[in-house]
């Protein structure tokens, strides 16, 4: 660990010493800690987890990772005294999942109901064509979450964007909201600058959320410009749910993300003939055109874009131009309410401007201190409102959208 990570690293300790509540559970920093102590058996354990993620629906996804090979599933119920149903993660071809990196969804859940869960992790000691040894077998606490009711009539959440590998600022951020219950959090891309290994993923994101929030309250993660570099950038996409393009309601809102890609030409020395972003942004278009057109999306009181490269006002670069181009007519088509984004590192509250944009983009800032923002969202089935938070917890920017005429 270099000095720096080393600051970042007791920074973020201390900050835990105080407990957090999201999503409706105090944490506190001696229970983080106590609960990877008893799950740690020998030299097989939980590298970190568990970590809830969702496109609702009634479903939610739990993810964990291991130190060794082992068969998993969670063990879930109504009551913390009777976990009295098993989930395993998605077979294919026949074959349940065996490794290091689990997402187990648990579906057809109550609307609004309380689960109370636990993942479970039996190692594979030695793996042989006709006799398949386990080792040890290791439960986490029991935690727990509250299914959210899709048909509700209020929802909120927090948004970071552009945190650039200082995990710190997601604890900072965090912080500011403390005490608030939310739907989930969304990270609008460039949590990282580039991807290196698992444990940039681990240390940098996974570790602190989990010990935060993310046991009890689901995320929703955007790839930004830099998740889409390094020699992890391959690898990234096992460790979440989805990183990429997705579509939800949500009590009042249709929320629609859009994975923005890279900011360069798909020419660009710097990605060495590997990447194929023209491309993709083409098919994420081609993907929103029919999002337009669905029900869920029309009959929405608000319709809310995510998407890290802005549809316009982050520079001439061949990527962002390319979001305009493509996104611009559908988003003003589409008539959405509001886009949230980051990329510029600079926090703006851009209006709708006639002939360009519709609709107001909000961007957040990020990373560096006194420019890094948290975006909080708070949705009725009047308003939809948007606050830019500063890292002194003082607002820095605000819009409200008021519910259209129909
Ligand atoms: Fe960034």
């Amino acid at each position: 660990m270099t000095i720096k990570n080393e600051v970042k690293e007791n920074s973020r300790r201390s900050f835990l010493k105080s407990s957090l509540l999201i999503g409706g559970l105090a944490i506190s920093n001696k229970k983080i800690f106590a609960a990877s102590m008893d799950t740690q058996v020998g030299d097989f354990g939980f590298i970190v987890g568990p970590y809830l993620q969702t496109s609702f629906s009634n479903s939610i996804s739990i993810l964990w990772i291991t130190s060794k090979e082992a068969a998993s599933w969670v063990e879930f119920g109504v009551s913390p005294e009777n976990l009295d149903q098993k989930a395993y993660g998605e077979s294919s071809l026949g074959l349940k999942p065996a490794g290091r990196i689990n997402c187990i969804t648990l579906e057809n859940l109550a609307p609004g109901k309380t689960y109370h869960y636990r993942i479970v992790s039996k190692e594979l000691s030695d793996f042989q064509p006709y006799k398949v040894t386990y080792g040890q077998e290791i439960k986490s606490d029991i935690f727990s979450f509250i299914n959210t009711d899709s048909s509700k009539d209020a929802v909120s959440f927090v948004m970071m964007n552009d945190i650039h590998d200082r995990p710190e600022s997601i604890v900072h951020l965090l912080k500011i909201d403390q005490g608030k219950d939310r739907d989930f959090v969304f990270f609008n891309g460039d949590i990282f600058d580039y991807q290196t290994d698992e444990k940039q993923i681990v240390d940098h994101m996974l570790k602190p959320v989990t010990e935060l929030f993310a046991k009890s309250t689901p995320f929703i993660y955007v790839r930004g410009n830099h998740e889409t570099r390094g020699k992890f950038a391959r690898g990234i996409a096992d460790y979440f749910q989805n990183i990429g393009h997705a579509a939800f309601s949500l009590g009042p809102a249709r929320f629609v993300i859009i994975d923005t890609g890279e900011d360069k030409e798909d020419t660009h020395p710097v990605y060495a003939g590997i990447v194929d972003f023209d491309h993709y942004r083409e098919q994420q278009a081609k993907w929103l055109e029919q999002e337009i057109q669905r029900d869920e999306f029309k009959n929405a009181a608000f319709r809310i874009v995510l998407m890290h490269i802005p549809p316009r006002y982050s520079g001439n670069a061949h990527g962002p131009t390319h979001c305009t181009e493509l996104f611009e007519p559908l988003l003003n088509q589409g008539k959405v309410d509001i886009v949230l984004s980051g990329h510029t590192h600079h926090y703006k509250v851009h209006a709708p401007a006639e002939g360009l944009n519709s609709y107001p983009i909000i961007i957040g800032g990020g990373s560096r201190d006194g420019q890094r923002t948290l975006t909080r969202v708070e949705i009725d089935q009047k308003q939809l409102k948007v606050q830019l938070l500063g890292d002194s917890g003082a607002e820095v920017g605000q819009y409200t959208v008021n519910r259209r005429k129909l």
